[in-house]
């Protein structure tokens, strides 16, 4: 199974208590990590994170640098609990424009981790679906139409490795009901599950919560009702 979160609200979070931004990312970085703990313990195979947009290099350079700060900073620390809990990461998106020596840690972060085989960790960084699907289109033979070879230039253009099904379940927190440009072809038949609570306060409670909800949706994909309902496809986590 794979999930895909778009965690946002770490803004408003910190501005509601009259806090700086940057505190609401560092305080949305724990929720990251209480997040793919549960994911490893509920089976889920695929977690995709979405942690900076390519528009959101729009932000105020201030906002821009503590978030890449923030997330070096979670990659060197993070790197031997993954190894230890057989996490892979793998860090989707463009690689052109963020520092060299963030790009060294990436590369060395998916090496150290490749042996994990029990959840594959994607973060996405400077990532846009529709950047993406645009180069993965020009690497496509005029004429092909072939589904499965535009996924693989996709994959090769994010730098999916190893390639990821599609999503099953996105879900978003923070109150708002849009998909900012993430994994729009990847979410072709993704239930999705709007949640309103800020990305800080995303706990495994309401993972757990998102979860329900999933398996209670019933997945057509343009065919007709199911006769027999689908077995669960997650391990239950704590109930709120
Ligand atoms: C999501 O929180 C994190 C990133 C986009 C990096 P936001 O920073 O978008 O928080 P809000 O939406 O402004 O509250
Ligand atoms: C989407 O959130 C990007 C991330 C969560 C990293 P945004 O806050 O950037 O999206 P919009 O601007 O509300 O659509
Ligand atoms: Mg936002």
């Amino acid at each position: 199974m794979h999930v895909a979160i778009i965690m946002d609200g770490n803004g408003r979070w910190a501005e509601r208590r009259g806090l700086n931004r940057s505190i609401g990312h560092q305080v949305g970085a724990r929720a990251v990590r209480r997040v793919v703990e549960a994911a490893a313990r509920s089976g889920i195979e695929v977690l995709t994170l979405y942690a900076f947009s390519s528009d959101n290099w729009s932000r105020p350079t201030t906002e821009v640098s503590s978030l890449m700060r923030l997330f070096r900073r979670y990659l060197q620390s993070e790197v031997a609990r993954c190894v230890d809990n057989g996490i892979r990461l793998n860090i989707i998106g463009r690689r052109d424009r963020l520092a060299a020596d963030l790009v060294s840690i990436i590369e060395q972060a998916e090496r150290v981790t490749a042996d994990g085989a029990r959840l594959t960790l994607r973060l996405a960084v400077d990532y846009s679906a529709r950047d993406a699907i645009a180069h993965a289109a020009a690497l496509t033979p005029v004429g092909s139409a072939s589904r499965d070879e535009f996924a693989k230039n996709l994959a090769a253009v994010t730098h999916s490795s190893p390639a990821a099904p599609a999503v099953d379940l996105l879900i978003r927190t923070g109150g708002e009901r849009r998909l900012s440009d993430f994994l729009l072809w990847e979410c072709a038949y993704a239930e999705l599950v709007f949640i309103d609570d800020y990305w800080p306060d995303f706990d495994e409670a309401a993972f757990a919560a998102a979860l329900r909800e999933f398996q209670r949706r019933e997945r057509r994909y343009g065919s007709v009702m199911p006769s027999v309902p689908p077995a669960p496809q997650v391990v239950p986590l704590a109930t709120r």
